[in-house]
């Protein structure tokens, strides 16, 4: 199995990022909703959306929304807010295509560069391409390589429920990694998570020859303006300007 396979369909990935909760959704979600002004036909797709707690709140607003994600686990919790205009589908990021069917797909929480090859990552652009609509917005939120790279802890304890969570992190050229060993009341686990170091550049390299054009880049979830050397996130926005192939 893939580490993205497992990890995030245990459920100490839930308990690890449970600060990665509905608020902090909220605010990213009112942010770009105020920024980009989707009209109350616009349909949304959140790729990678895990527990639904971004998708939950844009469908309170009003909005159609489909939720993509490979965790059961996690969609489960989702689902549990389904409604005619909010559904979940358990599919993997590289395969789903719904050809023009959204006006925004949002990929938030670094749910991007998973994979071992450029061709994996390469598929997931162009699928949400060809799933946008004319004029739809493709919208990454990723983190920015040089501060992670610069701030990075390696080691670190957490203990939370009274599991304890022992956290080394390390990078190389090409991806961060995080191993977790996890201590359940005598029960041991270890997972490992393993994100490419990419950057501004390697999404616009990725993005060369579809028709997508480069639209904003932010830097944290008050649409700031990105700055490599100090911003927080690397939120990228790009723009479906043809249908052509
Ligand atoms: C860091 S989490 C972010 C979840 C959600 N966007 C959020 O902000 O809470 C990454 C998500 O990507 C999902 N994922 C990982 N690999 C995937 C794949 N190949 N296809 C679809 N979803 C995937 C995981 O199951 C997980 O829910």
């Amino acid at each position: 199995m893939k580490w993205f396979e497992n990890w995030f369909d245990s459920k100490y990935y839930q308990i690890l990022y449970k600060n990665r909760n509905q608020e902090e959704a909220k605010l990213l979600i009112d942010n770009l909703i105020n920024k980009f002004k989707p009209n109350k036909y616009s349909c949304f797709l959140d790729l990678c959306c895990g527990n639904g707690r971004h998708a939950t709140y844009l469908n309170k607003q009003g909005f159609k929304v489909d939720g993509v994600d490979l965790s059961d686990k996690s969609l489960n919790i989702a689902r549990k807010n389904k409604n005619q205009n909010l559904n979940f589908y358990c599919e993997d990021m590289r395969e789903y295509v719904k050809n023009n069917k959204y006006d925004f797909i949002l990929n938030l929480f670094t749910s991007f560069g998973y994979f071992e090859t450029k061709q994996d990552n390469l598929r997931v652009i162009k699928n949400s391409c060809k799933s946008l609509k004319i004029n739809g917005y493709f919208i990454i939120d990723f983190f920015n390589s040089e501060i992670i790279k610069k701030n990075i802890i390696e080691k670190e304890i957490k203990i939370i429920n009274d599991i304890i969570f022992k956290i080394n992190k390390s990078y190389d050229k090409e991806f961060i990694y995080k191993q977790i060993e996890i201590n359940d009341k005598g029960s041991k686990y270890t997972f490992t998570e393993k994100v490419r170091l990419l950057n501004k550049s390697s999404f616009i390299d990725l993005s060369k020859g579809l028709n997508l054009r480069l639209e904003e880049t932010f830097g944290d979830y008050y649409l700031n303006p990105f700055n490599e050397l100090n911003s927080d996130r690397l939120i990228i926005v790009f723009k479906k300007i043809n249908n052509y192939e």
